[in-house]
């Protein structure tokens, strides 16, 4: 092996690490070694700057290693680098939860911390059958979810997902029931939100004929798909899928861990779309990636649902929580995150740059193997035709091939998602482009 793209390690001390969501046997006969980070671009391992053309994972949207994140965390460790989350506080946690709130929409009004977004999804999942329970429902214990969506690993992610994959080794899990997905192929190259395709939300009213709205305790919905290919909501269908959650008194949680903190041009997708859900999960670029933290975020009813039912006023409204629950160091990363995001405008700058980006992105049509290519604020996703029997083969081969030029992008299923940072240049967005026409164009 190649002492350089291993950063000095040898074969057999990549063994123990067990990655996830990775080819192991692959990476390890060929690693590809991060080894440094500085605004949008990746250091390897073999000294070559790498453009960052995902913000990581979604996540690093304001660039790499932000100097005023980095002291604000020092900071806290020096400070006071851990407090019990429970029954006892600290500033930092109130303070973040009322810079997130003066952020929500109007009426998501509490945060509960976690560390993840598979945490707030399952949070948010616990949240809603809590809510039922004291308000007299304890039936309503099914959710439902949606085809090729993604809500992190946990036990209640998992089951509300509709990647087939993610599921499939996991034997029972949660009750329940997928909606269509709406990756339509008329809708193929659609700039922005497709036009056709909201009635599909119409089959919730299938799906509470078939299983009762008093058996139902929320419906869960990315905004935007964002893991399985970028897979976006056409022209009406969330305002529809809306209306029926409030017509059969459904709860409906927005899954925003990669669309909040301004990746789709505005706070939130709930702003973008114009479309309030009860309860928000969100994670990623709340810290800038920086620190692993996620948040849920819920209604004032859903809260004083939980405080009128909680008896005495030491006793516990909300059996939940975790160890490190709004934690101090992930406090104090998030706060310095969202004065970055704050004042350099960074969901105007990503409203700025997505004209470029979409026309950008779209001048891949044409290319060979190039079956669709979605796009909305800054992400995007270009789908190929599947080499037979092997879906994910050709994404993986654009993106080693990306990586070879100092590119790094994502492969999702059988797309490639890009989510640029906000601070990118339109020079990047051209760097990007023009390596994936290469690699996408030399495909054998
Ligand atoms: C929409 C959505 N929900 C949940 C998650 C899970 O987040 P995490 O990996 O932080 O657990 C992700 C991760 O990509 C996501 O995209």
């Amino acid at each position: 092996m190649n002492a350089d793209v291993s950063d000095g390690l040898t074969r057999d001390e990549l063994e123990a690490y067990w990655m996830p969501f990775t080819g192991n046997r692959d990476f390890k006969d060929h690693p590809r070694m991060i080894v440094g980070g500085d605004g949008c671009y990746y250091l390897s391992a073999d000294g070559r700057r790498i453009f960052d053309s995902v913000s990581g994972l979604w996540c690093c949207g304001f660039g790499h290693n932000r100097r005023e994140i980095t002291a604000a965390v020092s900071r806290q460790l020096a400070t006071l680098d851990y407090a019990p989350a429970m029954q006892f506080g600290h500033p930092l946690a109130f303070q973040l939860a009322n810079r997130i709130t003066a952020m929500t929409p109007a009426d998501l009004d509490y945060v509960f911390f976690c560390n993840s977004g598979s945490e707030a999804v399952d949070t948010a999942l616990k949240m809603a059958r809590a809510y039922w329970c004291l308000k007299g429902e304890p039936g309503r214990t099914k959710f439902i979810g949606r085809a090729k969506a993604y809500h992190g690993v946990n036990i209640g992610g998992t089951s509300v997902g509709g990647v087939g994959p993610n599921r499939e080794l996991y034997g029972e899990l949660l009750d329940s029931a997928q909606l269509s997905h709406t990756l339509l192929p008329e809708n193929a190259f659609s700039r922005g939100l497709p036009e056709k395709g909201a009635e599909l939300a119409d089959q919730l009213e299938e799906f509470v004929a078939r299983y009762d709205a008093g058996n139902i305790a929320a419906v869960i919905v990315e905004p935007f798909a964002g893991s399985a290919g970028v897979i976006l909501p056409p022209r009406g269908y969330l305002e529809r899928l809306r209306e029926l959650c409030t017509k059969h008194e459904l709860l409906l949680i927005f899954d925003e861990v990669i669309t909040g903190f301004g990746r789709t041009g505005r706070n939130f997708a709930a702003d973008t779309f114009a479309v309030i859900p009860d309860i928000m999960c969100l994670a990623k670029a709340l810290t800038n990636g920086s620190v692993p933290m996620g948040a849920v975020v819920a209604r004032s009813e859903i809260y004083q649902t939980f405080m009128a039912a909680g008896g005495h006023d030491y006793a516990i409204e909300f059996p939940h929580g975790y160890t490190y629950s709004a934690h101090p160091v992930a406090c104090a990363a998030a706060l310095a995150a969202l004065d970055i995001f704050e004042q350099e405008k960074l969901a105007e700058r990503c409203r700025e740059l997505a004209p470029y980006f979409e026309a950008a992105i779209h001048g891949l049509q044409g290319l060979p193997y190039v079956v669709d290519i979605r796009n909305f604020g800054l992400a995007g996703a270009i789908q190929l035709d599947a080499y037979p029997g092997e879906p994910a083969r050709r994404p993986v081969e654009v993106a080693m091939g990306c990586w070879d030029k100092g590119l790094y992008v994502r492969y999702a299923g059988d797309s490639i998602a890009l989510a640029p940072p906000f601070i990118a240049e339109k020079d990047d967005i051209d760097f990007t482009f023009s390596v994936l026409n290469d690699v996408i164009g030399a495909l054998p």
